[in-house]
């Protein structure tokens, strides 16, 4: 096993039966990453550039790496869930290419979306104006999005996946963007998807119980479970769905 540290920020390599794996601390936040890369040069250059950029341009990289990062198809527990629902405003934080604000909007939901890729949302966007749809992009950080944010029928996060405290936060965010009696939605990795969908870090990936426990008696639980959905990266994995009535 070989290692090497970094500092600020700390990187461990391990060159490892899988390839090599990185352990980052970034943001207070501790990542474990495996990576396919065929030399280690490489690996090392894209480690250095990660460590130097912000999330958002770390994301725009991401997105500019290829035509579409997502598959188009809306989440299908959201659309279950919103099909169930009055029909009005909708939130939809960390918005992405927008695969489900599209759909939301579509169905006749003025949506706003949030992310602060703007590579991400001028896709969305293409779509919006070639569609003419009820779509507002917001081009900002989430976390500071939710400090203030509007108030609305439906608020949804799907695969998102911060640190604990962050999610936290954008749980707290989502209650309060949400009318009383409203829809709060959020999907993303289970836990049970350790190791082979998600990011590779218990820590960051969601339960029911934590759900449960942020939630309490607040709202009302229409939904909560582990599923077995074609998640955002379009192959089939243990996702935590919550489909929430704001009380
Ligand atoms: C895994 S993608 C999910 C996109 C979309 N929700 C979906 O399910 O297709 C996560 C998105 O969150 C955005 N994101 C992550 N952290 C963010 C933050 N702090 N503020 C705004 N957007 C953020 C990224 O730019 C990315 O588009």
């Amino acid at each position: 096993m070989e290692g090497v540290y970094l500092d600020p920020p700390l990187f461990l390599l391990i060159d490892s039966a899988y390839g090599f794996v990185v352990f980052s601390v970034k943001e207070g936040a501790v990542g474990l990453r495996r990576l396919p890369y065929k030399s280690l040069s490489v690996l090392f250059v894209t480690v250095l550039k990660e460590a130097y950029m912000t999330n958002a341009e770390m994301w725009n990289e991401r997105y500019r790496s290829t035509e579409s990062l997502w598959i188009g198809e809306p989440d299908s527990s959201l659309v279950a869930s919103a099909e169930s629902i009055t029909i009005g405003s909708a939130v939809d934080i960390g918005a992405g290419e927008g695969r489900n604000s599209i759909y939301l909007a579509r169905c006749g939901w003025t949506t706003t979306a949030v992310d602060f890729s703007d590579v991400a949302l001028s896709r969305l966007e293409e779509v919006r104006d070639r569609e003419n749809l009820p779509i507002t992009t917001i081009l900002m950080d989430v976390l500071a999005y939710l400090k203030a944010p509007g108030v609305f029928d439906l608020s949804v996060m799907a695969n998102m996946h911060p640190p604990i405290e962050q999610r936290h936060l954008l749980y707290d965010g989502l209650y309060r963007s949400t009318r009383q009696g409203g829809y709060i939605f959020i999907t993303g990795h289970h836990k049970d998807s350790l190791g082979f969908a998600g990011p590779a870090n218990i820590d960051m990936l969601i339960d029911e119980n934590e759900i449960r426990d942020f939630f309490g008696e607040r709202v009302e639980y229409l939904r909560l479970e582990k599923t077995t959905d074609v998640a955002d990266h379009g192959h089939e994995a243990p996702n935590l769905v919550a489909f929430l009535r704001r009380l």
